[in-house]
């Protein structure tokens, strides 16, 4: 099915208009909305849904000069030495919000879950200041969560950093053009269907031992112990051959890396089994 119309004027309501609307402003000017203007806004963010009503979220601005410490943690994660000029990409907005997933532990409700939270209020936050009129657009890059930039926005070890709200105003021409502009909808049907038919759902694919999905999120969290043993031990092989060129220190290095994504392996089954 094709959608000539631009989405937004199939919409007589106004909240189902912006949200067909809404695009990423990659350029924004200047100006920016203020902290009470921020919490005014935030009324319309605190609704989103929330398992147990958790509160997993919470948001930080980044504004002047903070937008430099920014630009520094990401050059240091990214093993920049500090240059004369500041990193410019902080620099792409005066306001930056990041969004923090801040996760607790409960029975009931897993991790994923709450991280699914936190990114519905920044889709919320990021829809809201559109229909305000502000520019915005959510950012990460691939060091948003390194040790650097992790404190210098002062997570604790659970939390996760979703990436930056870049937000500004709209450029009066531009928006005039974003007004007319037809950027094609797309194609909803390909987001819609129904389960799979029943033989579709082979004995294989039904694991009686997955109490609710639990082993999802477990699975990541061993993936992600094993990768980071695995990493830190690849980096120690490979620091040590540079540094010595000794192929035995190397491969001892290579073989505690080894046992170290072993012994994660372990922990993380350990984790499951419970
Ligand atoms: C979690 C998240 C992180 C993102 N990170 C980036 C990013 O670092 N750089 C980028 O160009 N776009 C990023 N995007 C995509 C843009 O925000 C935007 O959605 C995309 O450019 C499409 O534009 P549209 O929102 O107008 O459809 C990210 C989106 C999400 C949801």
């Amino acid at each position: 099915m094709s959608h000539p119309q631009p989405a937004a004027a199939r919409f007589d309501d106004p909240v189902l208009a912006a949200m067909a609307a809404r695009r990423s402003i990659s350029k924004v000017g200047p100006q920016t909305p203020s902290d009470n203007e921020l919490l005014a806004l935030l009324d319309a963010v605190t609704p989103v849904a929330d398992h147990k009503a958790l509160k997993p979220w919470r948001l930080l601005t980044i504004r002047g000069d903070d937008r430099l410490r920014l630009g520094a943690a990401l050059d240091a994660a990214a093993g920049r030495e500090p240059g004369d000029k500041p990193n410019p990409k902080p620099l792409r907005a005066e306001l930056l919000i990041a969004v923090i997933a801040s996760p607790t532990e409960h029975p009931k409700v897993p991790e994923w879950e709450q991280h699914a939270t936190a990114a519905g209020a920044a889709h919320l936050l990021e829809l809201a200041l559109w229909q305000a009129g502000w520019g915005v657009m959510w950012r990460t890059g691939l060091d948003a969560n390194a040790p650097a930039v992790r404190a210098l926005h002062g997570l604790d070890e659970n939390e996760l950093l979703m990436g930056w709200l870049y937000v500004g105003d709209i450029d009066p021409a531009f928006r005039k053009r974003l007004e007319t502009s037809r950027r094609p909808p797309k194609d909803p049907s390909q987001f819609l269907s129904t389960l799979p038919a029943p033989e579709a759902v082979t004995a294989e694919s039904t694991d009686a031992d997955d109490p609710a999905g639990e082993r999802i999120g477990q699975r990541a969290d061993q993936h992600t112990e094993e990768k980071a043993a695995t990493t830190a031990a690849k980096k120690t092989a490979e620091s040590t051959k540079a540094k010595k060129s000794d192929k035995k220190a190397a491969k001892k290095a290579e073989e505690q890396a080894k046992k170290a994504a072993q012994k994660a392996k372990k922990k993380a089954k350990k984790k499951d089994r419970r």
